[in-house]
């Protein structure tokens, strides 16, 4: 599979068209960002980290029958996927308060929710990815009404899967973003799974190991990503 143009680069991901149409590469970065952009720095080893978790969630996923973009993780930090037309918004799928959630609603943090809560951003940097509704979203022009409640039945379908995996080693799924994209007339989650894109608490101490750990400078990023990805791969034969 050969490398062609870069098509797009974002704050953590390059993506390149390969000399297959219906494929892309994506190039996982160690750059981070938060706060929409103002804050940024360097994870060590980040890519490779977030390449490994999410060809190995998008592989148990497809296995699953949740159709997705990934089809081989083709180096340290490359993954080739299907070409897909990103919808631009980011549904979060949310277990237990925290985060933008808590600051909006007054809800504290660590509270778990009576069941899990599913919101849309409509995915616009200038505007800051504001929070919409399906009104908004048919507004926009955004999705169809029907592709709004596919997403939303795919992000439960996914929660409940990543719940029960990251629970069998110890972990609690807080939180999470998902992105989806259109080929062939049908609907592929893409994007990634990672701690850049999940909040991950260690069920039995409630430490963070996620992104927050970069967010909210409490040390120890690097080691945070490295202990999810090491519990999640032991036992398995990556
Ligand atoms: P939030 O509490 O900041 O809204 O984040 C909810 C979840 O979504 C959290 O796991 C982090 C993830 N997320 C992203 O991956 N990208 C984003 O741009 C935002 C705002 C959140």
């Amino acid at each position: 599979m050969r490398r062609g143009a870069m098509l797009y680069e974002g704050k953590a991901k390059r993506v390149y068209s390969t000399d297959e149409s219906g494929q892309c590469i994506i190039e996982f970065k160690d750059d981070a960002s938060a706060f929409n952009g103002i804050k940024k720095g360097t994870i060590a080893d980040k890519g490779i980290m977030n390449n490994t978790m999410s060809s190995y969630l998008f592989a148990m996923l497809s296995a699953a029958g949740v159709a997705n973009h990934f089809l081989e993780r083709i180096g340290e930090r490359e993954m080739l996927v299907r070409r897909v037309q990103i919808i631009p918004l980011e549904v979060i799928v949310r277990n237990i308060a925290a985060g933008s959630m808590s600051k909006r609603l007054g809800i504290p943090e660590g509270k778990v929710l009576a069941s899990p809560v599913v919101e849309f951003s409509y995915k616009d940097d200038a505007l800051g990815d504001p929070l919409v509704n399906e009104d908004h979203i048919r507004a926009l022009g955004a999705a169809t009404d029907v592709e709004v409640a596919t997403l939303r039945r795919l992000a439960l379908t996914v929660n409940d899967l990543l719940r029960e995996r990251f629970s069998s080693v110890g972990i609690t799924l807080v939180d999470f973003k998902l992105e989806f994209g259109r080929a062939n007339s049908m609907i592929f989650l893409a994007d990634e799974i990672s701690p850049d894109t999940c909040r991950f608490w260690d069920t039995a101490t409630g430490e963070k190991l996620d992104k927050d750990r970069f967010r909210r400078d409490l040390g120890g990023v690097e080691e945070g990503y490295r202990e999810v990805l090491g519990r999640l791969l032991s036992g398995s034969a990556q």
